[in-house]
């Protein structure tokens, strides 16, 4: 069976049984303050399981791309290094949203892998929560147990601990007891020898989980206290790649279909076949991993960067490089070239593959470029430290440096030192890393309250499309400590006019005015969980009170123009350019908006007047604000809205439209363009290969850069006597300023050669050389020039000049090349030594050199001493 069967048959198995299939959410997450990436199938349902949202299907079954590199769920390092873990890797799962419970969810796990899939029972073990005797006091689960003893023998159950059968999905939030599937894929013989059911958990490559059906029951809370759920749900979990192995009889993930054109395709690039060497198969294993990685996170809109996701992202792809670079022996950029047959194994599931395939690539290899630029410094640089060691092992701390100033990975590190005979002192590394962690985390650490529910009324409304000010009460409220923003509190309302950031678009500010007339400054609003959070400094004296929420009316008024103009430029970009522009990330603040798109090459003036004048005629056209508030997103597509990659839609969408732009949009507009006043761009440039960026500015804004503009336009006028016309008087200064300069040379000319007779007649012979040291007044180029006039009518010359300049000093020696020849006179060594008299230095060829210095008191000296050569 290929794959794709093994997928498309997972799916259809669960529709029959009424699911709906639903697509993959994305697997970078923009939205939530608590996740980077998505790194399970349940990441889009978490509000369905809190109970925040109600879901519209009951039944759900998809496929998720997930990613595993940070936080709770961290796979990283040890990818490569086994046959059956991934950084990004598909989750096949099914759900259940207060509708079925573990019979059918147990039942139907078996009945799809032994009758569909046809395994054989006698290589599937299952395992069943034991219980835990801790804090949170939780026994066996019996039910579970009874289900799997219908359909499995009880030799097949195992008791499984809190670690593998109890699953959470971060330190808070909804959580459960599971019952894992594990396949053992191993011969008969070994079977015979070593039973399956110890090897299970035991970090066997053969013996593997492949599913986990999670029964959701509690709420983990932030005291650490557990809460049953209101209602019970089903989560499971099916490794897609893991499940392929299964199904394909093969030994390793890596054997899969999913896997094998990569790795042929790696093989190709660099020469190295897979199966030679453990070094070499890491090395090849870690590449086919990670290029779907970085590939899918870019497709999904997340570039490598500095911070946040995108570095998650920037250090996977670094670190295939590494294993390439070193074990490899890639030579330049070689990741990109592996995008074309990833999209070929996968773009049929995954369009946004296809779709984005060559900017993946152009990211991917600027990226590589630079990182192998990072390499080569970094690899100077040791050599460097090598130098400069005291004794065979190398300084913790240079490493760590090294690592952290310029990206040197510490593995490479290690490997070149042990090459060259020296090792590294890890604990000082470890001890270095440690302690900047250990920064990083007091400065970023969070603390948590749990929330304080005053009201049991969980839906909330947003009414800020209509109004700035509400009536509202407090649902439930929670402290947060962190060391940067301090304590504060975040509050929801049971309806509110506040807009949480999202899409862009910065958070609403305002005030909460108490009826005794006291008023709290809301600082910031953000959206977590499907909630609106309202974050202040101080709590109202009384909570049960009606409280009067007021947004900041001035700062919403211009961010929404802002956003506007976005919808405007991109549009705008697409006719200019041309329609392979995506948007590809936006900000929109208050005072100015940014926006990223995709695009080959610099945007020339002319274009860049073009988009400009493209907006500004929608502005001027005052075209209204139209908005349906709940189309079908099939429908919005087919009408035209503009939809971004990496972004999650429900299956009802909010269209925005001004004119022919339209946009699937939550974000607040202004209701005609003409509110827009006026936009202009202040920059263009690159951000990323193939990503271009656009800043620019809008109404209260663009009157503020005009006005600016003015001013320095009336000073310069006033700096002219008051021109009339400004250019005009620049324009001729610029030319009589050129005039002046010619002239000016031209008398340094005449001044030069009348020097040159009168210094000719100074000449004074000493032991055959025609010798003159003396100080003049001409800079350095006209000196260098009289120098050399000079040679032309002199043989055997010595010249030594001296001038003031600025306060500086200045001495040039010159020597004819006979001299250089027969006297052994080196014109460079001459003026090193004289430098010191004017306290500076320099050097230059032995028939001509100059030095500078601070000290034009000292050429009096030099002068004197130049003698001394030639006598
Ligand atoms: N949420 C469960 C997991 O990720 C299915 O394993």
């Amino acid at each position: 069976m290929t794959s794709k069967d093994i997928r498309r048959q997972f799916l259809s198995f669960f529709e029959d049984k009424k699911h709906k299939i639903v697509p993959s959410a994305p697997m970078v997450l923009k939205d939530d303050p608590t996740l980077l990436f998505t790194n399970a199938g349940m990441v889009q349902f978490k509000e369905y399981f809190l109970g925040n949202t109600i879901a519209k299907n009951k039944r759900v079954v998809d496929t998720q791309k997930c990613l595993r590199v940070s936080g709770k769920h961290n796979d990283l390092e040890e990818v490569g290094k086994d046959t059956y873990h991934h950084t990004m890797f598909e989750m096949l799962g099914n759900w259940s949203f207060g509708d079925y419970f573990k019979e059918e969810a147990i039942k139907w796990s078996w009945e799809l892998l032994t009758e569909v899939f046809k395994i054989d029972t006698d290589s599937l073990y299952v395992s069943v929560f034991e219980g835990s005797d801790d804090a949170d006091k939780l026994g066996l689960d019996q039910e579970a147990y009874d289900l799997w003893k219908a359909i499995v023998p009880e030799d097949r159950i195992i008791m499984g601990n809190k670690k593998d059968n109890f699953w959470e999905m971060g330190d808070q939030g909804p959580c459960g007891p599971c019952s894992e599937i594990h396949v053992d894929l191993r011969s008969k013989e070994e079977k015979a020898k070593v039973s399956g059911a110890s090897l299970v958990n035991a970090d066997h490559p053969l013996v593997v989980e492949i599913w986990n059906l999670v029964f959701m029951q509690y709420n983990r809370k932030a005291d650490g206290a557990l809460e049953t759920l209101p209602a019970k749900h089903v989560d499971t979990g099916m490794g897609f790649e893991r499940l392929c192995m299964a199904l394909q009889g093969v030994k390793s993930n890596y054997d899969t279909d999913v896997f094998k054109p990569i790795i042929r395709e790696i093989e190709a690039i660099t020469n190295c076949k897979y199966g030679k060497t453990e070094k070499t198969d890491i090395a090849i294993r870690v590449v086919a991993d990670h290029i779907r990685a970085v590939s899918f996170s870019i497709a999904d809109g997340q570039l490598p960067s500095n911070t946040g996701a995108g570095y998650v992202i920037r250090r996977i792809l670094r670190r295939a490089i590494r294993y390439g670079f070193t074990f490899l022996s890639a030579k330049g950029p070689f990741m990109y070239r592996l995008v074309n047959i990833l999209t070929d194994t996968m773009g049929d599931a995954f369009v946004e593959l296809k779709e984005q395939k060559q900017l993946i690539e152009n990211v991917i290899k600027e990226e590589e470029h630079s990182f192998l630029n990072t390499l080569e410094q970094g690899l100077v640089l040791l050599d460097q430290v090598i130098a400069s060691a005291k004794s065979k092992e190398i300084d913790g701390r240079k490493a760590f440096e090294l690592y952290d100033t310029y990206g040197f990975p510490i593995d490479l590190t290690a490997l070149i030192l042990s090459e060259k005979g020296y090792s590294l002192d890890e604990a000082g590394f470890e001890k270095a890393m440690q302690e900047q962690k250990n920064r990083s985390k007091s400065a970023s650490e969070i603390s948590k309250d749990d929330w304080v529910v005053l009201s049991g009324d969980s839906e909330q409304e947003f009414v800020g499309y209509d109004v700035l000010e509400a009536n509202v009460k407090l649902v439930k409220y929670r402290k947060v400590t962190s060391k940067k923003a301090g304590e504060q509190f975040q509050l929801v309302f049971n309806l509110t006019p506040f807009y949480a950031e999202g899409g862009g678009q910065v958070g609403d500010k305002g005030y909460l005015e108490v009826p005794n007339g006291d008023v709290i400054y809301i600082i910031d609003t953000k959206r977590e969980n499907n909630e609106i959070i309202h974050f202040t400094k101080n709590l109202p004296k009384s909570l049960n009170e009606t409280f009067r929420v007021v947004v900041d009316k001035k700062q919403r008024n211009r961010t929404e123009a802002n956003h506007t103009a976005t919808h405007l430029l991109h549009q705008a970009l697409r006719e200019v350019l041309g329609k392979h522009v995506e948007q590809k990330g936006s900000a929109v603040h208050s005072k100015y908006l940014r926006f990223d798109f995709s695009h080959f090459s610099k945007l020339t003036v002319d274009e860049l007047h073009e988009v400009e004048n493209f907006v500004n005629a929608r502005i001027e056209g005052q075209l209204p604000f139209v908005e349906n508030r709940s189309v079908p997103m099939q429908k919005a597509l087919e009408e035209g809205a503009m939809a971004l990659f990496g972004e999650k839609y429900g299956d009802t969408v909010r269209t925005v439209r001004f004119g022919q732009s339209m946009e699937l949009c939550g974000g607040t507009h202004v209701k005609n363009t003409g509110d827009i006043w006026h936009f202009k761009i202040k920059s263009e440039g690159a951000v990323a290969a193939g990503i271009r960026r656009i800043e620019a500015i809008t109404s209260d804004a663009v009157k503020d850069f005009f006005e600016e503009n003015n001013k320095t336009l009336l000073e310069i006028k006033e700096v002219l006597n008051n021109a009339q016309d400004p250019v005009k008087s620049v324009s001729s200064l610029q030319e009589e300023n050129a005039k002046l300069k010619k002239e000016v040379e031209n008398l340094l000319k005449e001044k030069a050669k009348n020097l040159k007779g009168d210094l000719q007649n100074e000449l004074q012979e000493v032991n055959g050389v025609q010798f003159l040291a003396k100080k003049i007044d001409l800079d350095a180029a006209g000196i260098k020039d009289l120098s050399f006039e000079m040679g032309q009518n002199q043989d055997n010359l010595f010249l030594l000049f001296g001038t003031e300049q600025n306060g500086k000093a200045l001495l040039s020696c010159y020597i004819s090349k006979e001299l250089v020849a027969s006297k052994d006179l080196n014109a460079g060594t001459i003026v090193r030594e004289l430098g010191k008299f004017i306290q500076g230095g320099g050097g230059g060829q032995p028939f001509f050199a100059t030095a500078g210095g601070k000290n034009p008191s000292g050429i009096v000296e030099a002068l004197e001493k130049a003698k001394g050569y030639i006598s």
